[in-house]
């Protein structure tokens, strides 16, 4: 093998794959924050999203058929705690029977306990501002890992950054408060709420791997707020502090990452690559750049979502191969990289826009029966997938 051959080759059993979360594809979950929000027409309706709860073996066949090791899925906390401390074993024998049908295909299981969404009764009761967030949270977290113990990845918690910011900051998401001293206090209570977890899950699972899946930004700062390192202080406010609250309580580190900010004096500056639908920059440098930043923490990462919005199907397949050439140059700098999921396996509800962004790797007809159709990003994906190499 030439040397640069061996430059673009992943080390032997780097994992492959997608991500999902549950609220986003499952369809059919009534009983939480967001389809409460849905109710009252303050963000859009969910619906049956991409039935996947009912068809997940059809869509772990596409998985399996496009040679992907790993899969990041979520766990629906409403449906499996759907009143206080009232735990429904049917719904965990679900996602029992999802974990065994990765398994069946080869799949590696990842399992998010909390991607955003709230069960009704805890948002109502306050969410993690009640003082005993915490112990609720680390009660359910134990709850689903002792029984879903075949799996032995788990992620606490998806993004709780993004979901601080977007519900307590912004205010676009549930519970659309818009007081910045509460974001300070939420990050707190959210550090608190992963490390009881942790520790709960070890407690009865002590074999299982546990972190956090946090999104990660890269900032760069220009002109005088460069020489002012405006960039550090945005990078330790918005990556580091979290990472730092949780630094003894994470066997591996889950990273999402989309895009850099850049930051000028004039503000944030527009995008200099071409962008996606969602008109986020596309700049394949950056997810390599994000990578390198968690150097110092010396504990396994994961890529657990990395995508964009891309419905003509344009830019994926360059996008995920010149992004990986950075993830190849952080594991050559050191940073022990050992899996990609993108985001995402399938076409999916997108939050606030609805069902308006396509991520999937998988398009789905929503008008037709939810029918799904494999990109031919899907493909080109899949060539690497199966050659581990670029
Ligand atoms: C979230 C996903 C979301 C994706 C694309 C991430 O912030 O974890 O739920 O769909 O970004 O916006």
């Amino acid at each position: 093998m030439s040397a640069t051959e061996e430059r673009q080759t992943f080390p032997k059993g780097f994992l492959w794959g997608a991500s999902t979360s549950s609220y986003q594809v499952e369809g059919g979950i009534t009983n939480n924050d967001w389809a409460k929000a849905a109710r009252e027409g303050r963000v859009p309706e969910a619906g049956l999203a991409c039935d996947h709860y009912n068809r997940f073996e059809e869509d772990f066949d596409i998985a399996k058929s496009l040679n992907h090791t790993a899969h990041r899925f979520s766990v629906e906390w409403s449906r499996v705690e759907p009143e206080e401390g009232v735990f429904n074993e049917k719904e965990v024998e679900h996602y029992r029977a999802v974990v065994k049908a990765l398994r069946a295909r080869g799949i590696e299981p990842f399992v998010t306990l909390w991607h955003f969404t709230l069960p009704q009764w805890f948002a109502d009761s306050g969410g993690f501002s009640r003082p005993d967030a915490s112990k609720i949270f680390a009660r359910y977290c134990a709850y689903v890992a002792e029984r879903l113990g075949d799996a032995t990845f788990f992620s606490t918690m998806n993004e709780p950054m993004v979901w601080i910011g977007n519900g307590y900051a912004s205010g676009i998401w549930p519970p659309f408060q818009k007081k910045v001293l509460n974001f300070f206090r939420l990050a707190g209570a959210l550090a608190q709420a992963h490390n009881c977890a942790y520790t709960a899950i070890k407690r009865v699972c002590p074999h299982v791997h546990v972190g956090v899946t946090k999104n990660n930004i890269v900032f760069e700062a220009r002109g005088w707020l460069k020489f002012l390192r405006l960039d550090r202080l945005a990078e330790r406010f918005w990556d580091g502090r979290f990472h730092q609250a949780i630094i003894k309580y994470q066997d591996f580190i889950g990273i999402n990452h989309y895009f850099r900010v850049i930051l000028g004096n004039g503000g944030v500056v527009k995008a200099e690559c071409p962008r996606s639908d969602f008109g986020w920059e596309l700049n394949p440098r950056t997810l390599g750049d994000a990578l390198l930043e968690l150097k110092q923490y010396s504990v396994p990462v994961y890529v657990m979502e990395h995508g964009l919005a891309d419905a003509s199907d344009t830019h994926r397949a360059w996008f995920i191969e010149e992004s990986l050439k950075g993830v190849l140059q952080a594991i050559k700098a050191g940073v022990d990289v050992r899996g990609y999921m993108h985001w995402s396996l399938l076409d999916n509800y997108e939050w606030a826009e609805g069902y308006t962004m396509r991520f999937g790797l998988v398009e789905v007809d929503y008008k037709n029966n939810n029918q799904r159709r494999v990109r031919q990003s899907a493909l080109r994906y899949k060539e690497i997938c199966t050659a581990n190499s670029l």
